[in-house]
């Protein structure tokens, strides 16, 4: 059995048809296709091991927070996390930003202090900050790109000042694929200011291996959904002297060490920040959807992907009338372009009668749709299920879809 063989059998979902064609999923950057032994793990939880984690001392609940615990290994050494309760589980992305918005940004920042952000944020990483500056008088900057796409760090030197808080920032673009040289610009960061880091890694965990400590980067963020994992499961890293001097973000169940009606004291890391039931079963999940990923090996995959990537881009940009957005030195397999008076919505509904699923949208990064001077695009994100087959197929159908659009 080849590899790709291999794989298809490991993702039912590639098995799915879409309007009766074989379906050709490119919206991995949305979220990716998990393979079996994430649904089983999940089916297995609900099925034969349901009970609630760190509560009781049956010997099930024992063993479904051994599962539970374990993922936390497993990210810990994945990321080489200097402590094992650095991680913490949240709902996702999103979540773990508004909880440093509210427990980092509420506890440093004071009026006119500076949060700085860079113009291919997504929306979590914007409002939340945004909310935060509301309530504590701080301002925003942004870090712009150039017209590749690329951030311009020549612009740091007079963005960064005494004020400068927190920045917060992306490895990878969701919208036009571009990788930062994030550990250049932490060491920036670091050496011209005091700011705490924060690394939005939502799309970045599917592309690069990630060492949180040759980073030296304080805090880092991601969702499982976006690695094959399940949806309601996300990462929050933070160094643990930080997450220690930060207060809490929720209050209930499991984050408290005493509780009277005068005061509550919490408990140690990681469960100060994880109050109430989690999500167990996507946690269990998300621990396989590590392994299936070093079953392969990220390089594997890296090169397999720009491999296949090299190819859709040379293919689309033959396509006439297409505008393909941006042009980054470094590049995921993530691609945004347009045609001319054609319309993104019609065109991906067309080319999913072909099986073709593409997300087209503003890809939650309105402000960088302003940059680019437009409202939408339509986007494809590969990943290591797709094939030479796939390209052919989109690209065909979006000949065809434009001629009968424009
Ligand atoms: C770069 C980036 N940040 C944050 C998010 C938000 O992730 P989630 O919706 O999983 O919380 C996304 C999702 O597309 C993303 O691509």
């Amino acid at each position: 059995m080849s590899l790709f063989e291999k794989i298809y059998q490991d993702f039912p979902m590639l098995q799915t048809k879409m309007n009766d064609k074989r379906l050709v999923y490119l919206d991995s950057a949305a979220t990716t296709l998990k393979p079996k032994s994430v649904s089983e793990a999940i089916t297995k939880y609900y099925e034969n091991t349901t009970c609630n984690v760190h509560r009781s001392i049956h010997s099930l609940s024992e063993k479904t927070t051994i599962a539970y615990e374990k993922t936390r290994d497993t990210i810990h050494h994945a990321l080489n996390s200097k402590h094992r309760e650095e991680i913490i589980f949240t709902k996702g992305t999103t979540e773990s930003l508004n909880l440093l918005a509210r427990s980092l940004g509420d506890f440093v920042l004071k009026k006119d202090d500076e949060i700085l952000l860079t113009e291919l944020e997504h929306h979590s990483n914007i409002v939340p900050w945004q909310l935060c500056a509301e309530r504590t008088g701080a301002k925003i900057k942004v870090l712009p790109i150039d017209d590749n796409g690329d951030l311009d760090l020549s612009k740091l030197d007079v963005l960064l000042s005494e004020k400068t808080k927190i920045f917060s920032f992306s490895g990878v673009s969701n919208t036009l694929g571009t990788i930062n040289p994030v550990k250049e610009i932490l060491s920036i960061i670091k050496n011209k200011s005091s700011a705490y880091t924060i690394l939005d890694a939502a799309q970045m965990i599917s592309q690069r291996d990630i060492d949180v400590q040759d980073l030296d980067v304080d805090f880092l963020v991601f969702s499982g959904h976006k690695y094959y994992g399940p949806t309601g499961v996300g990462i929050l890293y933070g160094k643990k002297d930080l997450l220690e001097m930060i207060p809490p973000f929720h209050g209930g169940g499991d984050m408290i060490d005493k509780v009277t009606f005068e005061k509550t004291t919490y408990n140690d890391l990681p469960f100060k920040f994880e109050a109430g039931t989690p999500s167990i079963a996507s946690v269990i999940g998300l621990n396989h959807a590590f392994e299936y990923v070093k079953s392969l090996g990220k390089q594997n995959i890296q090169e397999y992907t720009s491999s296949l990537f090299k190819d859709l881009k040379s293919k689309l940009s033959e396509i006439e009338g297409i505008k393909i957005l941006g042009n980054p030195k470094k590049q995921a397999p993530i691609i945004s372009f347009v045609f001319d008076k054609v319309s993104n919505q019609d065109l991906a509904t067309l080319i999913s009668m072909d099986g073709v699923a593409i997300r087209t949208g503003h890809h939650c990064t309105q402000p960088l749709m302003n940059v680019l001077g437009v409202s939408s695009t339509a986007r494809i994100a590969l990943s290591f299920y797709n094939n030479q087959e796939d390209i052919n197929i989109l690209v065909n159908s979006l000949k065809k879809a434009k001629e009968m659009l424009s």
